[in-house]
């Protein structure tokens, strides 16, 4: 072994071979499932791609950079299950583009935020986050209440998501403009809104800006409400992996 390997070293076009061979096949490793994200994600009831004002809110959320101080992914450990509530799945984030999971904790983690604060908790906290937390660190936000959100484009980021596998539909699409205002329209008919992202989204006063007209904060805080709160956790079962494989290698 030692003496082929030696051959091997002496020769750089056949080390150069064999090392583009082990890199290959780690690459491989590493690549392939991505594009079986299908069958590498565990299904989960109750996903669904975020409605144009969510989306509206996430992009803001990005840019304000509250992934910087915000994380949004709960990690199977035991203080944090607590904490926060159940560890995030998968294919809770499989919508987002790009992922706003967070590497720093400054603030506390996001991941399940949704329904803990009423709108207006939310709407007085990113005014001035001493309002409401008065030990409170976070910078202030004011300025997202006098903010419209943007409608023209909706559709056209929807559009974007869509070819890189979001599941918005031309029905989606075409609606966006007015579904991102009907969800702030709490007296309108939300028929449409709900036949597309599900039951669960229900046209409300999200606090600033007037019904048809939102404004930044009313979209960003459409998005905090959503988060976390899509998985049906009564459903789900955590075993689903293992019971797919046989009695025996299961006793392993
Ligand atoms: C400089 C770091 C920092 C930035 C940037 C920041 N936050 Fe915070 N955030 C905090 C801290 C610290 C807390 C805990 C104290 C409090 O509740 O205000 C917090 C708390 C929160 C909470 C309450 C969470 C809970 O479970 O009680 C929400 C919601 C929140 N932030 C949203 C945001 C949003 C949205 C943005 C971007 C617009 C943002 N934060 C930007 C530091 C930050």
């Amino acid at each position: 072994m030692l003496e082929s390997h030696k051959k091997l070293e002496r020769n750089s076009i056949w080390l150069l071979i064999f090392t583009v061979v082990a890199v290959s096949i780690g690459g491989l490793v590493e690549i392939v499932p991505l594009f079986r994200m299908q069958t590498t994600i565990e299904p989960v009831k109750g996903m669904r791609p975020l409605t144009p004002l969510e989306l509206a809110g996430q992009d803001i959320y990005i840019r304000e950079g509250c992934n910087t101080c915000h994380s949004q992914q709960i990690r199977p450990l035991r203080d944090e299950v607590q904490r926060y509530g159940h560890y995030s799945l998968a294919a809770e984030s499989m919508y987002d583009h790009p992922f706003v999971w967070g590497s720093e904790r400054t603030g506390p983690d996001l991941a399940r935020v949704g329904g803990k604060y009423s709108n207006t908790w939310h709407l007085e906290h990113l005014k001035d986050p001493r309002a409401v937390v008065p030990e409170s660190i976070m910078p202030r936000y004011s300025f997202l209440a006098s903010r419209q959100v943007r409608t023209w484009d909706a559709g056209d980021k929807m559009k974007a998501l869509a070819a890189v596998g979001v599941p918005y539909t031309k029905d989606h699409i075409s609606n966006a403009a007015l579904d991102l205002q009907i969800q702030t329209m709490p007296d309108e008919d939300p028929t449409g809104l709900q036949e597309r992202y599900g039951a669960k989204v229900v046209p409300q006063d999200f606090g600033s800006g007037d019904p048809g007209a939102p404004t930044e904060a009313d979209a960003l805080i459409a998005y905090l409400q959503q988060l976390g709160t899509h998985v049906d956790f009564t459903t789900y079962d955590p075993d689903y992996e293992l019971k797919q494989q046989p009695e025996k290698e299961r006793a392993k």
